[in-house]
């Protein structure tokens, strides 16, 4: 009988690739997700991919009601939590719309997975909640800095959440992956990186540059202290972050986990500039970018990248794509897939 996992978000970038691969792996995955940053034709999309139409709930995770129906519905042997609200610079704007969705939706599936004593979690954490840390490439012990934007605050506290939860109710288990940054897409270019509207992610805009459908990039600062001056960040493909989630859920269902709440940074290990991506996506699509320099974006932290041991010899976990596939990928996508 197929273990259901609930995916929550499970239409979105990081969602969609994760339900491909829980299907691969031999999962019923279950999805839930209220479309406020996907598209229903996503939905679609996994299904050429995958063969058939996985079960899907249009609800918000913050309905107690709706989510908790769906828990008396199917017995759900483990859940993915992604459903999130996830721009940095959007945070900064619209900051109590980040609190209210990124906590209210967590709380909300906390609750209703202890009074239906569906026991395994893992949840979608973020780099960001490292802030400005003064040790490259960060590790899971690295202290945390002061949250340089509401996004990664609600990250920050949601781990601070589950851990609580944990600590109370022994039978949860649960895991937080501290994704670096997802870029790419499935080679079926079927499903990839759709923001709705403008982008507010480099590699999305700079692709819809590159495609000229919009008229420059505009780089965010180049004042920093990095050998180019443009921000630094640890770019992983969205395949092999999927795969990071079917092995973390695995390494329950198996009873390895050493304690009931485990943490893994999900990261390649190197560090890339905003100009070395720009370059080496040139490089790759042999298409120029065109673009310019302006000021910095508030909420950007100055660098960071992952230290991988953990997840490599613990997790049993290593990215297998480098940048150039990444950015091919994401060019394909661009070309070929996008909504
Ligand atoms: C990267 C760099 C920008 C757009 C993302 C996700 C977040 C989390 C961490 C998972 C920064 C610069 C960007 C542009 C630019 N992932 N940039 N011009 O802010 O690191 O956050 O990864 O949890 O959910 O959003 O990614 O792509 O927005 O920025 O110069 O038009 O590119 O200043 O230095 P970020 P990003």
């Amino acid at each position: 009988m197929k273990k259901n996992i609930l995916v929550t978000g499970g239409l979105g970038y990081i969602g969609s690739h994760t339900i491909v691969a829980l299907h691969e792996a031999g999962f019923n995955p279950i999805i839930i997700d209220n479309c406020s940053n996907s598209s229903y034709n996503f939905l679609n999309r996994i299904t050429k991919i995958i063969g058939y139409v996985p079960l899907y709930y249009s609800y918000d995770v913050c309905d107690k009601k709706s989510l908790d129906s769906v828990f008396k519905s199917h017995t759900i042997d483990g859940v993915i939590h992604f459903a999130a609200f996830k721009s940095v610079g959007d945070s900064v704007i619209n900051p109590l719309q980040y609190y209210r969705n990124n906590l209210d939706s967590l709380v909300t599936l906390l609750e209703v997975m202890q009074e239906n004593e569906s026991a395994n979690l893992i949840f979608s954490s973020s780099c960001s909640l490292y802030g400005n840390a003064k040790q490259q490439p960060v590790t899971e012990e690295t202290p945390l800095e002061k949250s340089q934007s509401p996004y990664a605050h609600t990250k920050q506290v949601g781990e601070e959440i589950i851990i609580a939860t944990c600590l109370a109710n022994p039978k949860l288990k649960a895991i937080s992956l501290r994704y670096f940054n997802p870029i790419g897409a499935h080679s079926s270019a079927l499903i990839g990186e759709s923001p709705l509207g403008v982008p507010s992610n480099l590699i999305p805009y700079l692709t819809q540059v590159a495609a000229g459908l919009r008229d420059e990039l505009l780089v965010h600062g180049n004042d920093y202290d990095t050998p180019d001056g443009t921000c630094i960040r640890d770019y992983i493909h969205v395949v092999d972050l999927a795969e990071a989630h079917v092995m973390a859920l695995q390494r329950i269902f198996d009873g390895k986990h050493q304690s009931n709440y485990e943490l893994f940074n999900i990261g390649t290990g190197k560090g890339s500039s905003v100009l070395e991506c720009i370059t080496t996506f040139e490089a790759v699509s042999k298409v120029n970018v065109k673009y310019k320099i302006g000021p910095r974006r508030a909420g950007d932290i100055v660098k960071v990248w992952a230290d991988t041991k953990k997840a490599n010899t613990v997790l049993g976990w290593e990215a297998k794509l480098d940048l150039k596939s990444m950015l091919e990928s994401a060019w394909k996508w661009q070309l070929e897939g996008n909504i």
